[in-house]
């Protein structure tokens, strides 16, 4: 176990390795960071060719720093033995999920990570120039999937708190109801860490018409706490045309292994399924996606860092005067008052990957919440630029 109460990532892969026979090559060598910027050095030094990035301090993009449990390692490492193979026996992801949520496998549909999903509800959902709906900022990929298929976003601004303008959602939905081929609602939003409330989705789903499809994306949702959030998946069962994402992206540590999947009504994942590959996601991932399924006491090991980590760090940040937008995800904004993108190559400068800048919050910074170890590298490179 490391500091965190997380056991090392190195030494259970080491001993798997051997087991295996193979000590210099293991397949899953991402040992909690702990090396520094200067120590690691520049990219083609003796510590290979990955150094560079292994040393970072990586708080860009929402991942879990940790990585897998053992128990999806293990999985994983039990595939290991198909990957000359096409027709293996693949654990039963689908009937793993479906029984994860109370629903049937027709009511599930995988992809190669969540944004697989995304991207066949644009393209099954926004043909001939129709339009999508949602906030701005937010998870904008289903905006730029979007407009590769010539469809148009209408983002709507955030209020004055940050959170989304459901009032106005609706509206703009039901003006444009003709045209309007999918509503987006990222909950908790990214790149602002908050929720939708509950009676706000209810009001969404009360108030435009039952034929748009509602896609609400709940990559983040294992982190929240909160009362006033609940997933949606319970439109799911009451047979409304609501397409739930989930990831295994962010708490269950896969990012690099590509698992996400969508929830809906058969039909809509009748849609849906002919506009994906069919075909995007491997042996391990799907081993280790069923394995993850069953590990909740390691969940909830991954929230409880992850909550005390963040509430540490944005209180540190409060009490220098910077203003947090309160999250509820693995992930929050500051307001640095400069703008984000030079404050991001400052942050590089120092071995620290930071969010890029989400126009029109140019001058806010999204920092993923890192290791403790990570978050201590953060805050002395904040103090340094920010003097
Ligand atoms: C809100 C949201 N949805 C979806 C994704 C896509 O994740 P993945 O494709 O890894 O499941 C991300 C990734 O950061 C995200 O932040």
């Amino acid at each position: 176990m490391n500091a965190n109460g997380i056991t090392s990532r190195r030494r259970f892969v080491g001993g798997l390795a051997a087991a295996v026979g193979c000590n210099s090559l293991s397949p899953f060598g991402f040992p909690v960071e702990s090396s520094s910027w200067s120590a690691v050095g520049s990219r083609g030094t003796a510590a290979g060719p990955d150094a560079e990035y292994d040393g970072m301090a990586k708080l860009a993009s929402n991942e879990n720093p940790y990585g897998p449990s053992e128990t999806v390692l293990k999985a994983m490492n039990r595939a290991w033995k198909y990957s000359n193979r096409y027709r293996y026996p693949d654990g039963g992801i689908v009937e793993a999920i479906a029984a994860h949520h109370g629903v049937t496998p027709e009511n599930v549909l995988i992809g190669a990570g969540s944004a697989e999903i995304l991207k066949a509800a644009d393209d099954a959902f926004l043909p001939d120039h129709r339009k999508v709906v949602g906030v701005e900022p937010t998870f904008e990929t289903v905006y730029r999937y979007a407009t590769n298929s010539k469809a148009q976003a209408i983002a709507i601004p955030l209020r004055a708190d940050y959170t989304a303008n459901m009032k106005e959602i609706i509206r703009v939905t039901k003006l444009n109801a003709r045209d309007v081929g999918l509503v987006y609602i990222c909950n908790p939003n990214n790149p602002t860490g908050n929720i939708v409330p509950k009676g706000e989705i209810r009001m969404l789903l009360e108030s435009i018409p039952e034929e748009i499809p509602v896609l609400i994306d709940e990559a983040y949702h294992h982190f929240v706490e909160n009362p006033d959030y609940e997933s949606s998946l319970k439109y799911v069962l009451q047979g409304r045309k609501v397409i739930v994402t989930r990831t295994f992206s962010k708490i269950a540590g896969l990012a690099g292994m590509r698992l996400g999947y969508g929830v809906a009504p058969r039909e809509v994942i009748d849609q849906l399924r002919p506009v994906t590959y069919g075909s995007s996601i491997n042996a391990l991932a799907k081993h280790g996606g069923v394995a993850a399924l069953k590990d909740a006491a390691y969940e909830s090991k991954i929230r409880q860092i992850t909550r005390q980590v963040r509430e540490k760090t944005a209180a540190e940040l409060k009490s220098m005067g910077y203003e947090i937008i309160p999250s509820d995800a693995n992930f929050f904004m500051v307001n640095i008052k400069k703008d984000a993108t030079q404050a991001g190559e400052e942050f590089l400068k120092r071995g620290i990957l930071v969010g890029r800048k989400f126009p029109p919050m140019d001058q806010w910074l999204r920092v993923s919440i890192g290791t403790p170890d990570e978050m201590n590298r953060f805050m002395t490179a904040f103090k340094a630029i920010f003097s």
